[in-house]
């Protein structure tokens, strides 16, 4: 058996040997004979002369190789109270009636589709139905408010939008048609039509002549094949949050990410086809992407598509229920969900109740995973617990512990080691790699490896100002840690204005936008704060204009509502406090470093450049106020 050092440095010999060996796991249309097109450093393109289809891999091969009768979704929702089972051939049969009434419809290869849905297996349906024309897919998560689609909308331009009447939240029901109409009704371009999953929980009203049923379109379409595209050709667009109110759209090409996701099924997760894999995200997020949607399928597994939360539906216990029912193999989740399932289960009682010896092991990932978390897991679990790092443009894991080659040893704080394709560099302010145990930003060599965003989506000059200016020859990370003498990682910040809540990644940029835009607002800042079960939190400090009257619990509770509805729920921006002034230095900068340690009660200085020390004093004042909403 090959070591992880044995792996990584036959990457580090011959990279370019290395993904063309690992591009044999997938069925080219045409096979790649270059594998690295560099001719327009800094921008990379993987696999430039060859040809596939990603829906092909996902679903009809497997059917061909004989999997038809397998499982490949398992849909279990304790909200609806209900289970589904998708095989590989039904899988095939809706997805290609589906791309079939898309394409009937004009949607072809190069457009764009976006996608609104909850957790239901036609989410994944209507991502594999666009690979499969080769339309390229732009999903948007649940939570997010109209504005917030209505951005995306206006970005991708989508010939069509595809969702759901609506999606379910615990005990709640959030109507999502009345979301999207709004959206459409903000954003600069329109949809030529939309296709409405109708739910039996709540009947959406449609649009005659734009909106159409899903059931009765699908009923009615012919199944067609795959369009082959090329390996760089855009297979997905997936907007993250950046320091402004306007999102990034990571673009993910077909090929690389193909070779890239098996890569990881067999040697980070140890997962063999037929196996049941499981990660407990959205696909509204870039883990939904890789790990409920492509990487299992395309792996020949079955995956699990839940429709609940870790607590409350009905109980702490129900990840375990699921992995019993379902034998499922990995848990893959976030550091956060296990936190909810903690503070409601903190002896494990749960987790006795349920035989979880199908598993093997539990993947932590969207945020930092803090130890006693980990400890937590590790005693009542019984079972290896691997934090590991990756980011939306990413798309996989920079670090982790690869589970299907070596079993490292666990260093708690750390995701552990850069995988093969990523040499991560801690870099001080002049791009200098730093000596072991010394903090700095956190860079990753150029090219990144295959499946990693070779660009976004309509602004390639602002892909190369956000990762790739600060630091020539590398892609900045946007994270800052550091690395110890065995070369583990340890990720500790960001170096931005992005925040870190429930593991969902939050620009603090967009809420200052939205805080600024309220009429008796002058001047604003956001910051994240601790937060026990979320990670981070974000609260808002506003001051308001000279000439406002108003009482300022009032405009408190205002700006608490409108970023609600501008951004969305998973904001969870719950608190908003009115300050006299917002500490500064004397050059005008916001002292939100200062502010986020007088909040989390960790020691701080006064700093020497500060224009006016009692507003600090003030804002102390006020977020002790807050009492133990705080930390
Ligand atoms: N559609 C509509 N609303 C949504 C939504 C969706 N898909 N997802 C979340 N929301 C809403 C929630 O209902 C909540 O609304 P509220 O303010 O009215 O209560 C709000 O957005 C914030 O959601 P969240 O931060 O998820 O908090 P929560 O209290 O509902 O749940 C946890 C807390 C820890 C259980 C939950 O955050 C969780 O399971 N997190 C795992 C995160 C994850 O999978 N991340 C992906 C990276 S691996
Ligand atoms: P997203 O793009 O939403 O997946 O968020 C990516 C960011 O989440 C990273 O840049 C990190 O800041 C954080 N993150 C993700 N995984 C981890 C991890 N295992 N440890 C620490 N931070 C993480």
């Amino acid at each position: 058996m090959a070591s992880y050092a044995d792996v990584y440095g036959n990457w580090q010999t011959d990279p370019l040997a290395f993904w063309a060996k690992e591009a044999q796991a997938v069925d080219w249309i045409k096979p790649p004979e270059q594998i690295l097109d560099d001719s327009e450093a800094p921008f990379y393109r993987w696999f430039p002369d060859a040809e596939c289809n990603t829906c092909y891999n996902a679903v009809d091969r497997h059917v061909e190789a004989g999997r038809g009768d397998q499982p490949a979704i398992i849909h279990d929702s304790p909200v609806t109270n209900s289970k589904t089972i998708i095989t590989y051939s039904e899988l095939l049969d809706r997805v290609s009636k589906v791309a079939s009434l898309l394409s009937q419809r004009g949607v072809s290869k190069g457009d764009r589709v976006i996608i609104y849905m909850p957790m239901i297996p036609e989410a994944l349906v209507a991502m594999l139905a666009c690979a499969r024309v080769g339309a390229v897919h732009s999903v948007v998560f649940g939570g997010f408010a109209a504005h917030e689609l209505a951005v995306r909308i206006t970005d991708a331009t989508p010939k069509a939008i595809l969702s759901a009447s609506c999606g379910i939240e615990g005990s709640r029901i959030i109507e999502y048609k009345p979301l999207l109409d709004e959206a459409i009704e903000q954003a600069e371009t329109k949809p030529e039509f939309t296709l409405i999953l109708q739910r039996p929980q709540c009947q959406a009203s449609m649009v005659e002549g734009r909106d159409l049923d899903w059931a009765t379109e699908e009923a009615a379409a012919e199944p067609i094949g795959c369009t082959p595209v090329a390996a760089t050709d855009p297979l997905y667009i997936l907007y993250t949050s950046g320091t402004t109110g306007q999102p990034k759209g990571v673009v993910r090409d077909n090929g690389g990410h193909m070779v890239a996701l098996i890569w990881t099924m067999q040697n980070i997760y140890n997962v063999k086809p037929g196996e049941v894999f499981w990660a407990a995200s959205d696909v509204g997020w870039v883990v939904g992407h890789s790990y409920i949607c492509y990487a299992p399928l395309l792996t020949g597994c079955t995956t699990v598509v839940f429709e609940g939360k870790p607590v409350g539906t009905p109980d702490a216990g129900t990840f375990w229920r699921v992995i019993e029912e379902h034998k499922v193999r990995v848990l893959f989740t976030a550091p956060t969900a296990l936190r909810a399932i903690k503070r409601e289960d903190a002896d494990g009682d749960f987790i006795k109740k349920y035989d979880l010896s199908s598993m093997h092991t539990l993947f932590l990932a969207g945020e930092r995973a803090d130890p006693p978390t980990i400890e937590w897991a590790q005693k009542h679990l019984g079972k290896p617990v691997i934090d590991h790092w990756w980011q939306t443009e990413t798309g996989w894991a920079i670090a982790a512990n690869p589970m299907g080659i070596e079993h490292l040893p666990v260093k708690l704080g750390s995701p552990t080691v850069g995988m093969p394709g990523y040499q991560i560099d801690v870099l001080d302010e002049g791009g200098h790699p730093v000596e072991a145990d010394t903090l700095g930003a956190i860079a990753v060599k150029l090219p990144l490896p295959p499946g990693t965003l070779p660009t976004l989506w309509n602004a390639s000059e602002r892909f190369q100002k956000s990762y790739l200016n600060t630091f020539p020859g590398y892609y900045e990370t946007g994270d800052a840690g550091m690395k110890d003498a065995d070369g583990y990682v340890y990720i500790m910040a960001r170096t931005d204005d992005v925040i870190n809540v429930a593991g969902h990644r939050l620009s603090t940029g967009a809420m200052e936008e939205v805080l600024a835009a309220h009429p008796d607002v002058a001047e604003c800042a956001v910051i994240g704060i601790s937060d026990k079960l979320k990670g981070q939190a974000p609260l808002g400090l506003v001051c308001l204009s000279s000439n406002s009257q108003r009482d300022e619990a009032d405009i408190e509770k205002e700006c608490v509502a409108l970023v609600r509805q501008e951004i969305g729920p998973v904001a969870a921006f719950k608190k908003c406090i009115v300050v006299n002034a917002l500490p500064k230095t004397r050059s005008g900068k916001i002292l939100r470093g200062t502010m986020v340690c007088i909040a989390d009660q960790t020691p701080w200085k006064m700093p020497a450049t500060i224009d006016d020390p009692a507003s600090l004093d003030h804002i102390a004042e006020r977020i002790a106020g807050l009492g133990e909403a705080v930390g």
